[in-house]
Formats: structure tokens, sequence, C-alpha cells
């Protein structure tokens, strides 16, 4: 996991680099243009045009250095660094390659991928630097399977506690315990909430109930409180609300660290595979130019 200090490693230094590499490019951008007008096939364009390429087969590594752990090329810290620095240059050198001449072609393809491999690295690295934050405020410093087995606790006593009040009551926390759904697709654990259902019934019929965010079988415990006679039935329904509140709050909890982590690894996604498909256009974008040379 990267850390906020990477964007200010050994004194920014590869921001100054950057900022120097742009500087050169513009540089030589702008001695273009005397026969033709700026574009990829002049030798100032060839020039640019390899430095970007190098750059990505240079970023693309990263998937390699980042699992040698025996090899002494500089520490990760450094390549991430470089990495994100030296990474966003390449949309204003790739951009004063092309001479912004772009169509519908294999080469603009190139440049998308590109931009899209670059856009989601932004992405990537808003992430890291701010979602592990968000995590450990959520679960209060402790783990997931801390938060479980809180929630089986709570599954446990629930039902206990239900037992004790009318039957209705009774089947409907244990069908809420039953049909509490956690993670599933990945869509559902990045976007969905709590869509469960709990069985409703009321002696002589029974319905499937939304219970949204479990607050369904907390109306449903709660509606019966005024109807309760004083006493033991009243305390045992308070005593199952409070313990509904608690276990609503913890699942809360496990679906926020479920939505949080997934988040943090969404973006790789997007970053990896189409990091292949960039290098895999740009080889063609590269020999299509030289066979029709
Ligand atoms: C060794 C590296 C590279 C070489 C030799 C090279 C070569 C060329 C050449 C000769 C042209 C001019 C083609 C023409 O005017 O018809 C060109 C244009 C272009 N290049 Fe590259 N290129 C390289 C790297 C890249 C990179 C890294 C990208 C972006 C990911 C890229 C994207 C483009 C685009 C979008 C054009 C404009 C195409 C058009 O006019 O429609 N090239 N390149
Ligand atoms: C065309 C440009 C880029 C390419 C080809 C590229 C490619 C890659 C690859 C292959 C990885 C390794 C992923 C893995 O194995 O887990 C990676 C990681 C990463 N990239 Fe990029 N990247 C590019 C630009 C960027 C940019 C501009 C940023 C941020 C501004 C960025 C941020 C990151 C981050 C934060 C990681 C994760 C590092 C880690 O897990 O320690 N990338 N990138």
């Amino acid at each position: 996991m990267i850390h906020r200090s990477i964007l200010r490693f050994a004194g920014a230094r590869y921001l100054w680099w950057s900022l120097g590499l742009v500087l050169a490019s513009a540089v030589l951008y702008v001695t273009q243009g005397n026969t033709q007008p700026p574009n990829g096939g002049t030798w100032q364009g060839y020039v640019l045009g390899t430095v970007g390429a190098l750059l990505i087969v240079w970023l693309a590594l990263l998937a390699i250095r980042k699992r040698s752990y025996r090899t002494s090329l500089g520490s990760v810290q450094g390549w991430t660094s470089a990495h994100i620095y030296l990474g966003t240059t390449l949309l204003i050198i790739a951009t004063l390659h092309t001479g912004v001449q772009v169509g519908w072609n294999l080469h603009t393809l190139a440049y998308a991928l590109m931009c899209i491999v670059i856009v989601s690295g932004f992405f990537g690295l808003y992430a890291y630097l701010n979602v592990p934050d968000l995590i450990s405020a959520n679960t209060g410093g402790g783990t997931r399977a801390e938060l479980f087995a809180e929630l089986f606790d709570l599954d446990r006593e629930s039902r206990g506690a239900a037992q004790k009040c009318a039957s209705e009551i009774a089947i409907a926390v244990d069908s809420s315990v039953a049909r509490t759904a956690i993670g599933g697709s990945a869509y559902a654990q990045l976007f969905s909430g709590d869509a469960s259902f709990f069985v409703k019934s009321d002696g002589t019929s029974s319905a499937l109930v939304r219970n949204a965010d479990q607050q369904g079988v907390v109306d449903f415990v709660a509606e019966r409180l005024p109807r309760a006679q004083k006493g033991a039935e009243a305390a045992n329904l308070q005593q199952l609300i409070v313990l509904l509140c608690r276990r609503q709050a913890v699942l809360r909890r496990i679906r926020r660290d479920i939505k949080l982590r997934g988040w943090l690894k969404f973006w790789l996604y997007v970053h990896v595979p189409l990091t292949v498909a960039l290098v895999a256009a740009l080889v063609l974008h590269i020999v299509s130019t030289f066979i029709y040379w």
C-alpha cells in the first residue's frame, strides 16, 4: 500500500524530472513546422514518440518490479513515485508527438487507451491516499473478522430475545437474520446496500417484505411496542429493538468496509488490462507507421 509521502519521495525528485522532460518535449515540439506542420512523422515527432513508447514500457514494468523482492534496482516507493509523475507527463509528451492530429484510426486507439490508463491511475492514486483512513475510521482500527464475530453474536442474541416475544416477531427476526446477504457481485459490493427481505406474518397470512438496511424489521418490532402490555412484554420488545439496532449498525460497517476495499482495488481492473491493450495497440501503431513509411 502506498503512503502520502510517495508524492514527496526524495524531495519530490521525480516531479522535477518530469517538469524537465515536459520542458524538453515542448522545446522539441516548437522547433518543428518549417517544412510541414508538427506531427508524429518529423524527426522531433519520432523522438517524442520514442520517448513516449519507452516510458509506457517502463511504466508497465512496475507490475514486475512490485513483485520482485530480491532486486536492488531502486525501492518500490521510488519506482511508484516516478511512475506517478512520469506517467502523468505522457499526457503531454504523447499529445505533442501526435501534433494533435487525431482521427478514427489505430493510432488514436493507442492514444485513447493511454488516456484511460492515466485517468484510472489518477483515480487509484486518489483512492490509495484517502481510502485507508476511511477504512480504519469505519472499523475503529479493528478487522473485518472482528465485525463478523460481533455480528454472529448479535444474530444469536436477537434470535434468543425474539423467542421471548410473540410468534410473528420471532418469525420476522429469524427470517431477517437468515436472509441477510452480504457482498455478492462486483456491482453489489461497490454500489448496492441491503436489499434483503423478512417474513411479515399476522397469524393467518404471511408475506415477504423489503428489509431495506434492516430498517424493515426494526420498524415491525417497534410498531408492536405501544400495544404491548406493560412489564415483561414491553421490556422484551425494548431489549430486542436495542439488539436489532446494534446489529443494523454492525452490518452497515461491514458493508462499508466491503465497499471501501472494493473501490481501493476496482481501478486496477481498468489500469492493468488496458495497459496490456495499450502495449498491443502501440506495437501495431509503430509497426504500421514503419510499413507505410
Ligand atoms: C517508437 C514510438 C513511436 C513511433 C516510431 C511513432 C510513429 C509515428 C508516426 C510516424 C506518426 C505519423 C503518422 C502519420 O502522419 O501518418 C505517428 C502519429 C501518431 N502517433 Fe505515434 N509513434 C510512436 C509512439 C506513439 C505513442 C506512445 C503514442 C500514444 C500512445 C502514439 C500515438 C500517435 C497518434 C495518435 C498519431 C497521430 C495519428 C494520425 O495522424 O491520425 N505514437 N506516430
Ligand atoms: C500509460 C501510463 C501508465 C501505465 C502503462 C501504467 C501501468 C501500471 C502497471 C502495469 C501497474 C502495476 C499494477 C500491478 O501490478 O498491481 C501500475 C500501478 C500503479 N499505477 Fe500506473 N500506469 C500508468 C500511469 C499511471 C498514472 C498517471 C498514475 C497516477 C497518477 C498511476 C498510478 C498507479 C498506481 C498508484 C499504481 C499502484 C502502485 C502500487 O500498487 O504500489 N499510473 N500502473
